[in-house]
């Protein structure tokens, strides 16, 4: 397994809409494998393939807590095919977005409709903070962040500063 890089926002690449995978097979498990590895390694509980540069419909979550055993899905072409009037409010963060958090209000309940590891066609009933995160990462496979959800002007304030930073660090990362 390999870590990838992780896109950080703003970035035309995390605005486009991801292609369905047309079968899970090996090169869709390893990248499957590498995107559970990159999250691990930076403390995510979810990750979606455009994060990393691929624009395929392929997510990877783990809501289990750091006392629980890891609870790793694996989802190709992620649907959602039910959710609930009820609506639910989750303070969101995102691997793109670091250090930044907002208040975000989802459905409280889905049914996810995805291919497995395997090639086969299952469906997920999730609720709570699973339900939020599968939620977020299927927006990312259609371009929208989190932070499209919350008013314009905590967005423009935190793309703002995400953007300052991306300009530091190319002048720290620019040779003497
Ligand atoms: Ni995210």
């Amino acid at each position: 397994m390999a870590k990838l890089d992780i896109i950080v926002a703003p970035d035309p690449r995390l605005k486009r809409q991801a292609e369905p995978v047309k079968k899970v097979d090996d090169a869709v498990r390893r990248l499957m494998d590498d995107m559970l590895e990159t999250m691990y390694a930076a403390n995510g509980i979810g990750l979606a393939a455009p994060q990393v540069g691929v624009l395929k419909r392929i997510i990877v979550v783990d809501v289990a807590r750091d006392d629980e055993d890891r609870q790793p899905l694996q989802m190709a072409n992620p649907e959602v095919v039910w959710e609930s009037e009820d609506a639910r409010t989750y303070e969101e963060g995102c691997l793109s977005l670091p250090d930044h958090y907002a208040d975000v209000v989802r459905p409280e309940a889905v049914k996810v409709r995805y291919l497995d590891r395997e090639n086969e066609i299952r469906t997920l009933d999730a609720d709570d903070i699973l339900a939020t995160c599968v939620q977020h990462e299927i927006d990312h496979l259609d371009g929208v962040l989190f932070v499209d959800h919350i008013s314009s002007l905590k967005r423009n304030m935190i793309i703002k500063k995400l953007q300052k930073l991306k300009k530091q660090q190319a002048v720290e990362a620019a040779p003497a």
